[in-house]
């Protein structure tokens, strides 16, 4: 089973990032982490990331149509983008929105997430794991529905 992988803008650039908050992994590092986890679970996982709104919603609209199971790192859009929570609440498989940090112990602009009211669930604050979790919880999800 394909699972669509997506991440928002600036996690391409992951490791120029605040090492406190977000460790010291390159996105492409993330990427080998989460294909390793899925291949674990018998899942196989499409990896995206894009710095545009656009491209995002596109492949959520392809996840919709393709029946695809999600899991979105949203990144800054999960605070405001109404746009990606629709697109988000058109996809007919999980859909689970993780980050990487605990957005509730930072800032408090990143207190509000639009996207979790469309997701199955969320999953924040454990770095890379977040991902493998996810993983497991949209794997369970797709036996429990068999
Ligand atoms: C993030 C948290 C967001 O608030 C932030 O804008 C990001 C990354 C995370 O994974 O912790 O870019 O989604």
């Amino acid at each position: 089973m394909k699972i669509l992988v997506l991440n928002g803008p600036n996690l391409g650039r992951l490791d120029l990032r605040d090492s406190k908050i977000y460790g010291d992994i390159d996105f492409a590092g993330l990427t080998n982490f989460i294909i390793k986890s899925g291949e674990e679970l018998a899942l196989t996982c499409d990896v995206r990331q894009s710095d545009s709104e656009v491209e995002i919603i596109s492949w959520l609209h392809e996840a919709a149509d393709k029946n695809l199971p999600v899991i979105i790192n949203p990144a800054a859009f999960t605070h405001y983008s109404y746009a990606i929570r629709d697109a988000a609440d058109m996809v007919t498989g999980p859909l689970i929105e993780v980050h990487l940090s605990n957005p509730m112990s930072r800032e408090e602009f990143r207190h509000t997430s639009v996207i979790s009211g469309v997701a199955d669930g969320t999953i924040a604050g454990f770095g890379p794991n977040s991902y493998r979790l996810a993983l497991i919880a949209i794997s369970d999800l797709m036996k429990a529905a068999k």
